[in-house]
């Protein structure tokens, strides 16, 4: 049995969290971290652990091994489908995903930090979640929660322009933010912690 909440059209089901992460490093053999797992996905270990914990459905996709396309600006005025129909003409893994989003009750973004930012997956793949959902109307994403965790394994510089990256696409997105967490290999087992007390917010 797992956690009830009601839907927006008031019906009671049972949550389901979506885990995007977007490292495609699975092991890294001078980690910090016990298991010598990348931080990435360590993080997403620590994500479901809690979820099922709290008996919240998880689900984890790691976008890398998707095949997202960047955007073409296709359409005139660098508007494609995306501003009315609110779906991609790209005929990749996007439509999917944003659909699976759409079913989802809650989010946690997990990127590693790249040159200060989010990584390249990442970008490409909410580049295109914005242009599909900021004006649509009938949005199923505004409103829901998230959690963005920004993971510098190198310097441990970066974390906090990549977690205001999401800021700022939730500036458009408008879900309704329960955590942003800087995790540096550095600070893993407290930020550990920190992510465990976030999804209690779910
Ligand atoms: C292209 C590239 C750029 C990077 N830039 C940064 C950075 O700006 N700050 C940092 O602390 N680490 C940086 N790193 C290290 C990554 O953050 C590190 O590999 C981290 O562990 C990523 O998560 P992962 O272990 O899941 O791959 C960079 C790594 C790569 C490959």
């Amino acid at each position: 049995m797992g956690k009830k909440i009601k839907n927006l059209d008031n019906f009671t089901k049972y949550m389901k969290v979506l885990i995007l992460s977007f490292s495609n490093n699975k092991v890294n053999k001078d980690s910090f971290i016990p298991n010598k797992k990348g931080l990435t996905f360590a993080c997403v270990d620590v994500c479901i652990n809690n979820l099922s914990k709290r008996k919240i459905e998880a689900e984890h996709i790691c976008m890398n091994f998707k095949n997202i396309k960047k955007c073409m600006a296709c359409g005139e005025r660098g508007w494609g489908s995306c501003l009315k129909e609110h779906k991609c003409i790209l005929d990749d893994d996007f439509n999917t995903i944003y659909n699976l989003m759409n079913d989802c009750d809650g989010y946690i973004f997990i990127t590693p930090v790249y040159f200060w930012e989010m990584s390249e997956s990442a970008k490409t793949f909410f580049d295109r979640l914005k242009r599909c959902d900021v004006f649509n109307e009938n949005s199923k994403i505004k409103g829901k929660k998230f959690i963005s965790i920004a993971c510098a394994g190198g310097s441990g510089n970066g974390t906090e322009n990549t977690l205001n990256q999401f800021d700022v696409l939730n500036h458009f997105m408008n879900m309704e933010m329960i955590g942003r967490i800087p995790v540096t290999k550095y600070n893993y087992v407290e930020k550990t912690n920190e992510i465990n007390k976030c999804i209690e917010n779910f």
